[in-house]
Formats: structure tokens, sequence, C-alpha cells
């Protein structure tokens, strides 16, 4: 069965069973490695997506469950020489210690302020309470959340 969904602008078909994962086909069909491998249960959110505009976590979502629709991953968002706002945010406030964890934090905060133009503190602190951070960098990386919004 021929599975068709566009990712980054750009059509694609996969001959692959419906419940493969969509994420390992981002990272191992696609090589787009901006979404990360975290817990695959969902709880990270290391592996966000959007998923025609929502923020959607790719380890949990089957590549049938995005059949023609839009998925867009970090690399759609922008270039290192035109880097989307929120990734702009985030390396000026060098938002992060190891950096894993960062793709979810960037994919949250650009799916929020899609529909939540201008949130506040308390908005963007409840929007990344499940996206997880080991190394503990959650104020710096709120910082760059609230850098995006200005
Ligand atoms: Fe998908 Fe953790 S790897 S939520």
């Amino acid at each position: 069965m021929t599975i068709r969904l566009a990712v980054n602008g750009q059509d694609h078909a996969f001959d692959l069973p419906p419940q493969t994962s969509l994420l390992e086909v981002l990272r191992n069909d696609l090589g787009l490695n901006g979404p990360k491998y975290g817990c695959g249960y969902g709880e990270c959110g290391a592996c966000s997506v959007l998923v025609d505009g929502q923020a959607a976590r790719a380890c949990v979502m089957t590549l049938g469950a995005v059949a023609g629709r839009q998925v867009t991953t970090l690399e759609g968002l922008g270039t290192p020489e035109a880097p989307h706002p929120v990734q702009r945010a985030f390396i000026e406030e060098e938002g992060a210690q190891c950096g894993y964890c960062l793709n979810g934090m960037i994919v949250t905060v650009t799916a929020l302020l899609r529909d939540t133009p201008a949130p506040d503190r308390a908005t963007l602190a409840r929007a990344l309470r499940h996206n997880l951070c080991r190394c503990g960098t959650h104020l710096e990386i709120l910082r760059a959340a609230e850098r995006a919004v200005t």
C-alpha cells in the first residue's frame, strides 16, 4: 500500500506498512534528524513535528495517520542562513545545554505562536510542560521562548 504525504513542502510516497512510526520514516527514510528519538512513548517531546500546523509526537504517530497531510520538521521551519524567528530566539538566548530537547521545544513554541501570537510567560510554561529537558535548562528555554514572542 502506497502512503502519500508532504514533508517540508515536498510530496513523498512510501510503500511501507501504515503502522510504521512516522519518526522512523522521517529519520531513516528521509534523513531528517531534527526530530529526536527520546523516550519512544510520547512522553518527552524530543520527536515533535508539526502535522497540519499542530504539534504532534512523531514516535507515537503512524505513517497511516499522516496520509495526505502536511508534516513539517525542524528542518522545514528555517535554514541555517535564514532561521525561523523561534529558532533565532533560541540561538540568541543560548536556550540549550546538550540540545537534545531543542527540537521539541522549538516545534512546540512554533505551534503555540501560530494560534496564540502573544502568550505570557505562564502560557509558554504551560505549553512546554510536557517537553522534558534532562539538563535542567528550563529557565533558559523559557527565556528563549519569551524572546520568540517579542
Ligand atoms: Fe517521542 Fe519522547 S521520543 S515523545
